[in-house]
């Protein structure tokens, strides 16, 4: 046994838990010292800025709740949320990719009838959503389970609003049939912020970063058999497409959402004026273990 000194400091903490009978919880904590020291003797923090660090992680906890979880959004701003998703769903070529779930998913929404109109509040600008989930040698996935969820136009989403926006406004769970289709009107997604108003939002405005993600809607599809797919459609012509706040834009997840100004179509498709067509098709991965 050694004591503790600058040089071996590191070395010493992994030692004292030769004792730990859980493996795992011994290798994430030793990588966590290793790097947490290395970390500690590069930045050389003074004792003031230590406790600030302390001060900083404290006020976040106190900002965590059911509702609110500031620590994920540190994560999520500090692109690990992001690292940690990569790591997890790596996927074969041709396998739509994943981002981040994000805070605002709801479970147990009840499941509409394809087609349906999402927009409870009549705000913004009408879209179709509409593609296939396919499994990776194309053929269509019947039974898939489809959640969306998107802000509403000023921004913010209906959990965000209780008793401002109606109950599950820009929210559903659709399931698809035999051909694997979806199609749903919502409406054209804007860009907004992050809850900012706390410690990470702080950190945000400290790091000379704006707190915004560009426009974009949820989807999270299941089915057994295949790899869940948590992910996004992307506004490749937001303002913030280069520099969303949680990192979690990737190329092959933008969409073109097209303005339909032809009467015929707006009337085939049940609207009244211009609406945005976007059209999108997921491709599932096969479960590693042969179910999801
Ligand atoms: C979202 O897209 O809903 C989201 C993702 C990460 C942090 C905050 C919001
Ligand atoms: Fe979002």
């Amino acid at each position: 046994m050694s004591y503790f000194t600058e040089e071996n400091s590191a070395q010493v903490v992994i030692d004292a838990m030769a004792n730990c009978d859980n493996p795992r919880l011994k290798e994430v904590l030793s990588g966590l010292v290793r790097h947490m020291h290395a970390a500690v003797k590069e930045i050389k923090p003074t004792q003031e800025e230590w406790t600030e660090a302390i001060l900083f992680l404290t006020k976040t906890g106190h900002m965590s709740d059911d509702w609110r979880q500031e620590f994920i959004l540190l994560s999520d701003v500090l692109g690990v949320s992001m690292l940690v998703d990569a790591i997890n769903s790596r996927r074969p070529s041709g396998a739509s990719e994943n981002t981040v779930l994000g805070p605002f998913h709801v479970a147990d929404v009840p499941v509409s009838p394809m087609g349906t109109n999402i927009c409870l509040d009549g705000k913004g600008e009408p879209m179709l959503a509409q593609g296939r989930i396919l499994d990776l040698d194309e053929n269509p996935i019947e039974g898939a389970k489809i959640e969306v969820w998107q802000t509403n136009d000023d921004g913010f989403y209906d959990v965000q609003q209780k008793g401002i926006q109606p109950e599950f406004n820009l929210r559903a769970v659709f399931r698809t049939g035999a051909d694997g289709r979806y199609w749903f009107k919502a409406v054209k997604p804007t860009s907004y912020p992050i809850p900012d108003d706390g410690p990470v939002g702080q950190l945000l405005a400290q790091m000379g970063r704006h707190p915004y993600r560009p426009a974009h809607f949820h989807y999270l599809i299941t089915k057994d058999g295949f790899e869940t797919l948590t992910t996004h459609i992307f506004d490749p012509d937001d303002p913030y497409i280069t520099s969303d706040a949680v990192f979690g834009v990737k190329e092959s997840l933008m969409a073109d959402f097209v303005p339909v100004d032809d009467p015929e179509r707006q009337k085939e498709h049940g609207f009244k004026a211009r609406y945005f067509d976007v059209e999108y098709d997921f491709r599932l991965a096969y479960a590693q273990n042969g179910a999801a």
